[in-house]
C-alpha cells in the first residue's frame, strides 16, 4: 500500500480544518504544507489584542483546526503522528502531521468526521428536555480521550454559583471599551468571508437570562421565548494552562463539539469566565478540579443553524514550492 499523503488530501483535510470554531470567527490559522507532511501555524495578525491578549483563544482555534485535520487524514486512509510546537525556534508552528501508518478509519472517526459540516455555535434558547446520561457519558468521553476533562455542572446550586462567576467576569470585560469595539467591528450585517453574521449572533440579552452572552446580533427575541431554566453547563479543562496545554484542550473541544453534534445536540461557547484571570481560577476552586478550565459550553437540544462561513481554503494554505522543469 501507498504511504504518504497526496496534495489532494492535504487540501481536502484543510478544507474540513477551517470549518473549526474560533473567537469571533477570527479564523487565526494558516497551513503549511512541509516536506511530506502539514503543519497548522497561528496566524498573529488575527488575534484579537483586547479579547485575547495572550493568545489563549488563538491555540484553542488552532486546536480545534488540528482536531479536524487528524480526523480528515485518518478518514482519508492515513492516520497522522502530529507533534505539538515541533520547533522550538518557530512557536507560532502549532503542529506538524506526518504519515502514520494506513488502515481504515473507524466508524466513530467517519461519525465525528462527517459532523464536521454540520456543527455551528447555536446561540439560539434550547428546549426544556434534558441531556440524556448516555449523552453526557459520550461528551465527558470524548474530553477524556483528547487528555481532558469535561466537568458537567449538576444541580440549580452549581449552575447558579457559574452563572454568578460569568456574570461578573461578563461586567468586567464590558468595562472595557476596546473590547466592546472589538466585539462590534466582528459583528457582519453584509456577506463576509470572517467574522460573527449577526443573523447567527443569538438573541439581545435580557435582565432575566440566567447566563451572559456576548451579545454579537443583538436579534429581537419573541415574546415569552425565554432561555431554559435549567441549562446543561459544561466545563472543559486541561490538566496544566500552557500554550500547549491549550492546544490540546482546542482538540479536546473540537471532538466534544463534534460528538454532541453527533448525537442531536446544540453547544453555544461562553468563554467570558476564561478570559477573566480571577473569573478563571474562582470557577477552578468552585470546581475543584486539578489542571486549568479551558472553555464553558450550553449544551441542549436545540432548533436547527445553519454553518457560519469561512475564507476559502486557498487563502490558508501554503503550497511546497515546486521547482521548474
Ligand atoms: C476560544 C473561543 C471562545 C469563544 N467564545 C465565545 C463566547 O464567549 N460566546 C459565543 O457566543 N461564542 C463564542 N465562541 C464561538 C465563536 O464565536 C464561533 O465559533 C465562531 O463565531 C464561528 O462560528 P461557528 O461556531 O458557528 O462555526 C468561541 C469560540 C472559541 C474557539
Amino acid at each position: 500500500m501507498e504511504t504518504g499523503f497526496t496534495v489532494a488530501q492535504l487540501r481536502a483535510a484543510a478544507t474540513d480544518a477551517v470549518r473549526a470554531p474560533s473567537l469571533h470567527n477570527t479564523q487565526p490559522w494558516r497551513f503549511r504544507l512541509h516536506d511530506g507532511g502539514i503543519e497548522v501555524l497561528v496566524d498573529p495578525n488575527r488575534r484579537l489584542p483586547a479579547t485575547d491578549p495572550n493568545g489563549w483563544g488563538v491555540r484553542i482555534a488552532c486546536g480545534a483546526a488540528l482536531f479536524n485535520l487528524r480526523l480528515a487524514l485518518a478518514v482519508a486512509g492515513t492516520p497522522p503522528t502530529v507533534r505539538l510546537r515541533p520547533y522550538p525556534d518557530q512557536p507560532d508552528v502549532v503542529a506538524r502531521l506526518v504519515p502514520d501508518v494506513p488502515r481504515r478509519p473507524t466508524p466513530a472517526e467517519q461519525a465525528l468526521h462527517a459532523a464536521i459540516p454540520r456543527r455551528f455555535s447555536n446561540r439560539a434558547p434550547f428546549w426544556p428536555d434534558p441531556v440524556p446520561a448516555n449523552a453526557r457519558w459520550r461528551l465527558a468521553e470524548a474530553a477524556r480521550a483528547e487528555q481532558c476533562w469535561l466537568e458537567l455542572l449538576v444541580g440549580v446550586s452549581a449552575v447558579n454559583a457559574f452563572a454568578e462567576i460569568a456574570h461578573s467576569a461578563h461586567r468586567v470585560l464590558e468595562r472595557s471599551p476596546e473590547y466592546r469595539a472589538e466585539r462590534q467591528e466582528w459583528v457582519r450585517r453584509t456577506p463576509a468571508p470572517d467574522g460573527v453574521p449577526a443573523a447567527s449572533g443569538g438573541p439581545r440579552g435580557e435582565p432575566q437570562d440566567l447566563l451572559p452572552s456576548r451579545g454579537f446580533g443583538g436579534l429581537d427575541r419573541a415574546p415569552g421565548r425565554d432561555f431554559e431554566p435549567e441549562p446543561l453547563v459544561a466545563v472543559l479543562g486541561s490538566p496544566g494552562g500552557t500554550a500547549v496545554d491549550q492546544v490540546v484542550a482546542g482538540q479536546a473541544l473540537q471532538r466534544v463539539l463534534l460528538t454532541a453534534t453527533e448525537a442531536g445536540l446544540g453547544v453555544s461557547m461562553l468563554s467570558q469566565p476564561i478570559e477573566v484571570p480571577s473569573a478563571r481560577e474562582q470557577l477552578r476552586l468552585a470546581l475543584g478540579r486539578y489542571g486549568t478550565p479551558q472553555m464553558v459550553m450550553r449544551i441542549g437540544y436545540g432548533q436547527p443553524g445553519w454553518p457560519t462561513p469561512r475564507r476559502e481554503v486557498d487563502k490558508v494554505l501554503e503550497l511546497p514550492v515546486t521547482q521548474p522543469g
